[in-house]
């Protein structure tokens, strides 16, 4: 069966990806059209076209599975992203209730109280890394709110453990299923491994911990309360892996969402936008509370604007088709891989006119459908954490323009680089900080 056209190559498919993560994918649809192929084991459908989109985000979730499975050996084989059909439905909906937006009320003070305790050291003249920031803030916000850790203290010695194992992780593991061997305790999968084991215990006493105490309202204590229309709970092996998920999908994602946010609002072509927001949240007030921060209307528009610019990932979640799906006019068998290019349907000028320029003011004017803008995915795999990450990408933000004048330290263009599953900035949102405004109260 005749696929759509596409580039010949995986190989070079792959080098086109590392060398421009942002442009390859609109650089193909203008070769290929909207809906291309990138050849592989098996090949992988690609569309940027909103019907498209929407053929796979309303298919019935029970035709699609996620495409790989190679990463059960670091989240778990019973991780919510790596399975499908039924029990995928019956854990998610155990999982939701915490990541609903009437929840992120009792967030947006660890997210704000984080984002000051962070820059505290931030005084004029001194350049600070963006990225590194924004990792820093929201790695401590999971502690904070996923596994209630409220002592920072105890925040630094899992946050110590965690880093350790995300950044000592080697991507070739990931690819090459044969290194995945102890050798005797040396090499890149025994360390990993060790590193592995040392988190386990450490997460599964922080669980016995929480069932021990019945006075919590953080997620870990919310996901061991769950039970499902039997009546059954997670098990702690379960729960232990839903944790680490949301440590490894939630924490990087949102770091890079902010570091996206400063870097487009400190472009100088951009001013325009900084002041518009600025003068939105003085007029708040020295001491904004974050709940009125998160309902800005520029700031939302702002933050909508960062994520359709610089989308996350071009074509993330890519599934497999388990019956044939119409696409694009084409007839496509199972076993086919699809996924909806984020990085397409973002930058189309049909639903995002003059696409490549930030312009928030578009959001206030126009509500895109959710198959033209689609940042956290969609249909029955849409981003289980999108309320939360949409409250502490405005939290944060606006928290660091309100208080800080900032301006980049450089003003070559970020074209993006790959790290992990992500596109991030490529030189770290360098900035250097021009004025801070003191904490009522505080230093
Ligand atoms: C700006 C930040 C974030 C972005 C752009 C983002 C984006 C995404 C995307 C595109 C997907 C795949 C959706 C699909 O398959 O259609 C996803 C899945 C997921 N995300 Fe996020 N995410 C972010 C933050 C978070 C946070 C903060 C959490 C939790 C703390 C989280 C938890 C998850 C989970 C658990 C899934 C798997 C859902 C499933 O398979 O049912 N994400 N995210």
């Amino acid at each position: 069966m005749a696929l759509p056209p596409g580039p010949r190559s995986s190989l070079w498919s792959l080098v086109r990806y590392f060398r421009d993560p942002m442009g390859v994918m609109p650089a193909m649809a203008k070769e290929y059209g909207e809906t291309f192929t990138i050849p592989g084991n098996p090949p992988l459908v690609c569309t940027g076209d909103p019907e498209g989109i929407k053929a796979i985000y309303a298919a019935n979730p029970d035709t699609l599975e996620p495409l790989s499975k190679d990463l059960a050996f670091v989240l778990g084989d019973q991780s919510l992203i790596l399975i499908g059909g039924p029990e995928h439905r019956r854990k998610r909906k155990l999982m939701m209730p915490p990541f609903q937006g009437a929840r992120m009320r009792a967030y947006g003070a660890a997210m704000q109280r984080i984002t000051e305790q962070h820059t505290a050291q931030w005084e004029p003249g001194r350049t600070v890394g963006g990225h590194e920031t924004a990792q820093r803030i929201s790695l401590e916000v999971i502690l904070e709110v996923v596994f209630g850790l409220r002592e920072p203290a105890e925040r630094a010695e899992l946050g110590r453990q965690l880093t350790e194992l995300l950044e000592g992780f080697s991507p070739l593991l990931g690819i090459f299923p044969w290194l995945r061997r102890e050798f005797g305790g040396i090499g890149p999968y025994a360390a990993f491994r060790r590193r592995q084991r040392a988190v386990h215990e450490r997460v599964d006493a922080l669980i016995a911990a929480a069932r021990e105490d019945e006075g919590r309202d953080d997620i870990l204590s919310l996901l061991i309360g769950a039970r499902d229309e039997d009546g059954a709970p997670m098990s702690d092996e379960d729960v232990r892996q839903q944790l680490l998920l949301l440590v490894v999908a939630g924490h990087e994602t949102t770091a890079i969402a902010i570091a996206w946010g400063l870097y487009a609002l400190h472009q100088p072509q951009n001013v325009d936008v900084l002041e518009r927001l600025r003068a939105e949240l003085r007029a708040l007030g020295p001491t904004p509370q974050p709940e009125l921060v998160a309902k800005l209307p520029y700031l939302d528009a702002v933050c909508r604007e960062t994520l359709r610019r610089h989308p996350l990932a071009p074509a993330p979640a890519p599934r497999r088709l388990l019956a044939p799906m119409t696409l694009g006019g084409y007839e496509l068998p199972a076993g086919v891989g699809v996924a909806a290019a984020i990085g397409v349907a973002h930058l189309r000028a049909q639903s995002h006119p003059d696409p490549l320029r930030f312009r928030p003011e578009r959001f206030l004017e126009r509500k895109p459908s959710p198959f033209e803008y689609l940042p956290y995915g969609g249909g029955a795999r849409r981003c289980l954490g999108a309320a939360m990450a949409d409250y502490e990408l405005r939290v944060v933000l606006g928290t660091l323009v309100h208080r800080f004048g900032l301006r980049l330290a450089s003003n070559e263009p970020d074209r993006g680089k790959v790290r992990a599953a992500n596109v991030g900035p490529a030189h770290g949102v360098k900035l250097v900080v021009e004025s801070r405004r003191p904490v009522p109260g505080g230093s």
